[in-house]
């Protein structure tokens, strides 16, 4: 038995993933967190904090910026300087702050996380969508249609990586294209990391972007944070490591007045989950991959829906055009089952799956599943 079997009720808490369905009997398996207890290390450190018992302004303790320092070093063999981090209460704000910082058009892949289509919005910059191709059963990308959506005054290109919804981890040879496509257009290139903890394939690591070289760390900004691979995205930590002072200063410029500091309880966190929370993480990812495998049976047993491999994060992504339904995330509710719509990705016919749960839940939401798709 593992840890993560063991249920925590979140019904009647401040849990926007639960409150959703309070009172119906719907498991929710939509918004991306888990419903796992933090790490003990982590919880240890939160109950030391608050026995302190005062909890003032904050500023960046010595301690959480050397545990990122050294998380990045140890985990991705990328090095960084202390100054290149930029404190954040969250990665859609840092998102919002990028669009705010770099004038011009954006470019972002679909499907993606609905705020890569508002955060360009809120700034009234245009955007360029451009599709992630499936083909043979894998996600990719589709260089032409990349490099079609360029016009002279796109600036910025959104990147999910790992990709939100459709579970890839780039791999060498996609970022360098990247790269090259970033160089040769000219783009700073917004790199949203926030899953990079999440790796689920033994044989796949994660790659930061910008760690691909000088001429890619200058042109990019790296979102990141411990909130989902620690289960903490309630406390609101997490940052941005921008290498190039310069492009370091317009983004820092845009959070001017509008950006809240990190509260301390998040800094504290942080801290412990990066420096003691390596046990934790290596079961938890053995647990993930075990409730994808689960997944990916239960997908692969029904004929009209499909998904390709989930190579990293909780969420699995399925096709569920095949159905016929007019409102399928309505259709799988009504049989008790809470999933993300595909239309806000960009995707309609489409389900994301939060499969971050115990395998009881997990179980019994798949039965819930199998039950939908043949009442369709
Ligand atoms: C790709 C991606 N970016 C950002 C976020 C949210 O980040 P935050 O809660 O730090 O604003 C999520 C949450 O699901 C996500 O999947």
């Amino acid at each position: 038995m593992s840890v993560f079997d063991t249920p925590v009720d979140r019904r009647g808490s401040d849990s926007v993933k639960w409150g959703r369905y309070a009172g119906r009997d719907v498991l929710p398996l939509w918004v991306a967190d888990m419903d796992f207890a933090a790490p003990p290390a982590v919880l240890e450190a939160l109950r030391q904090r608050i026995a302190h018992g005062v909890f003032g302004y904050g500023q960046p303790p010595a301690e959480a910026e050397e545990s990122v320092l050294a998380h990045l070093e140890g985990d991705y063999g990328w090095r960084i300087e202390r100054e290149w981090i930029v404190w954040l209460p969250g990665l859609v704000t840092g998102l919002n702050v990028a669009c705010r910082a770099v004038d011009g058009s954006v470019l972002t892949a679909a499907p993606v996380y609905p705020p890569f289509f508002s955060a360009p919005r809120h700034f009234a910059r245009p955007l360029a969508r451009v599709d992630l191709a499936c083909s043979d059963g894998r996600w990719g990308w589709d260089w032409q249609a990349l490099q079609a959506a360029v016009m002279p005054e796109t600036r910025l290109f959104l990147l999910c990586h790992p990709h939100n919804p459709v579970g890839r981890c780039w791999n060498e040879a996609e970022l360098r294209r990247l790269a090259d496509f970033a160089e040769r257009n000219d783009l700073v290139v917004c790199s949203d990391e926030i899953h990079c903890g999440l790796i689920l394939d033994p044989d796949k690591r994660h790659i930061p972007f910008a760690s691909l070289g000088p001429d890619a760390a200058r042109r990019t900004i790296t979102l990141l944070a411990p909130s989902k691979t620690f289960n903490i995205p309630g406390l609101g930590c997490a940052f941005a490591v921008i290498a190039d002072p310069a492009l370091r200063r317009r983004f820092q410029r845009a959070m001017d007045g509008i950006v809240p500091h990190v509260n301390v309880l998040g800094f504290t966190a942080c801290a412990a989950a990066y420096r003691d929370g390596a046990a934790w993480h290596g079961e938890l990812i053995a647990y993930l991959r075990g409730n994808r495998d689960r997944v990916t049976v239960a997908v692969d047993a029904e004929k009209r829906v499909k998904m390709a491999p989930v190579e990293a994060t909780y969420l699995a992504w399925i096709d569920v055009r095949g159905l016929g339904l007019a409102s399928p995330a309505a259709h799988f509710e009504a049989h008790g089952l809470g999933l993300s719509d595909g239309a806000d990705f960009g995707a309609p016919g489409w389900l994301r799956l939060n499969f971050g749960c115990p395998r009881a839940t997990l179980d019994e939401a798949l039965r819930r599943f199998a039950a939908a798709c043949a009442a369709a």
